[in-house]
């Protein structure tokens, strides 16, 4: 079983490539990445015209099985990544039950070797149930092959026991993925606190809320000495305390999301529950920033924080919408749209920014496009122009702002182990 990737724009940069390339595929792995490569019978691809990019590799979602299947399941969440053009993702384990032993780690493993379309990395919780009071049995959990611990979608609001988790979740080499916020001032919220929340009489989020929370993490990494990460930055406040912690030596990284870069509380407007996720989209000054730490290296990576819900969840009175987007689907276009096409980076960047970036921080880097890697790729269409059309999403779940939005760059094809998880339709 063989696969010929033809006369297609390869951009990789960790491997030097930004041109016109063939690419041999032989079984599960890339067996040649040259000028011209002549076909011997096998499956061709005619890429000329597109750019193929290792595929992305999602180090936050939501995949919601076990216990919110109505939401999205893992076969109908990996299938969206693949229309996304990931080849991995790492699930959270805000399920039901919450993934906070070995067993259910296990069962997420067991359900994406059975349905799965991408490889599935489970994380595990950081406290039991996500409680923010006893911490997770984490080796088990890692025996059992979760990357990482977090416990996304509440924070640990003992700063005593965030740091007791750093000491022991560095004892497994688990890395902790910080969900910002204090409660205190996010409590009763709905957006970003600011202008438009003050117009349309909700209560706000102040970005405090957030940079408080970071500001404690980037403080107790740094009397720990050990790492830390930051989920879904989304204030310029955010992006000042971890480039100054960076530029002192502290072991903080972080992601941003596509809409937070994208995106404002201006499409909160109207009460748009769609628009409604936590953290909440800010205001222009801090999407501008969050661009520029992408720019200059303190954002690590692209995460999207995909958090499919169901319609009778989100399309209720604002203040009762649930939080989240469902965003594998848009995540790339949305990238491409408002950070290549803008200038504000390469493309050699984004392409890092969605693949090599993210799996190294999960120590899954396995060397993107060359001989001897996994054939794990992904073709895009960087002319084409899309207006974004949520009915047609592979997610169960069609939350999103950017429905009927005009972007770029569309994922025609999607290679997991040289095997095809998805392709576009012509
Ligand atoms: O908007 C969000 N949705 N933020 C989170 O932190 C959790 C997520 C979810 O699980 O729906
Ligand atoms: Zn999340």
């Amino acid at each position: 079983m063989g696969m010929l990737i033809k006369s297609g724009h390869v951009v990789d940069p960790a491997n030097g490539l930004d041109g016109i390339y063939d690419i041999l595929i032989e079984g599960v792995v890339i067996k040649e990445v040259a000028p011209s490569i002549d076909s011997i019978g096998m499956e061709e691809v005619d890429a000329g015209g597109l750019h193929v990019f290792p595929g992305f590799f999602d180090a936050h979602c939501h995949l919601r099985e076990p216990g919110y299947e109505y939401k999205e399941d893992i076969e109908s969440g990996t299938k969206a990544a693949a229309a996304g053009g990931f080849t991995s993702v790492a699930c959270m384990p805000n399920t039901n039950p919450v993934a906070d032993n070995d067993s259910v780690i296990r069962l997420i493993l067991d359900r994406a070797s059975e349905k799965g379309c991408v490889k599935v990395y489970p994380i595990g919780s950081i406290t039991k149930g996500s409680e923010g009071t006893r911490l997770a049995e984490m080796g088990f959990m890692k025996q059992a092959g979760a990357v990482a611990v977090s416990d996304d979608g509440k924070p640990v609001e003992s700063a005593d026991i965030m740091k007791k988790a750093l000491e022991y979740a560095s004892g497994f080499g688990l890395p902790v993925i910080s969900h910002c916020e204090e409660m205190s001032l996010s409590e009763g919220g709905a957006m970003n606190d600011g202008f438009v929340s003050t117009s349309l009489g909700l209560k706000g989020i102040p970005a405090a809320a957030e940079e408080i929370q970071v500001a404690r993490d980037v403080l107790l990494s740094e009397c720990t000495g050990v790492p830390v990460h930051i989920a879904h930055i989304s204030t310029g406040g955010s992006a000042g305390i971890i480039r100054a912690a960076k530029a002192r030596g502290v072991r903080v990284t972080c992601e941003t999301c596509p809409h937070y870069f994208s995106l404002t509380e201006d499409e909160c407007e109207g009460f748009n529950p769609y628009a409604k996720v936590n953290p909440p989209l800010r205001n222009e000054k801090d999407r501008l920033a969050v661009i520029e730490a992408l720019r200059d290296g303190t954002v690590d990576f692209i995460a999207t924080d995909h958090a499919p819900h169901h319609e009778d969840e989100k399309n209720v009175e604002f203040q009762f919408a649930a939080n989240g987007i469902s965003g594998f689907e848009t995540a790339f276009s949305a990238a491409y749209t408002n950070l290549v096409m803008t200038g504000a980076i390469s493309l050699g960047r984004l392409v890092d920014l969605m693949s090599r970036l993210p799996a190294r921080f999960l120590n899954r880097y396995t060397g993107g496009l060359r001989p001897g890697a996994p054939a794990d790729l992904t073709i895009a269409d960087l002319s084409a122009a899309i207006t974004v059309d949520s009915s047609k999403f592979l997610s169960k779940g069609r939350n999103t702002p950017f429905n009927g939005k005009q972007l770029h760059g569309r994922i025609l094809m999607t290679i997991v182990n040289g095997g095809t998880a998805y392709r576009r339709d012509k």
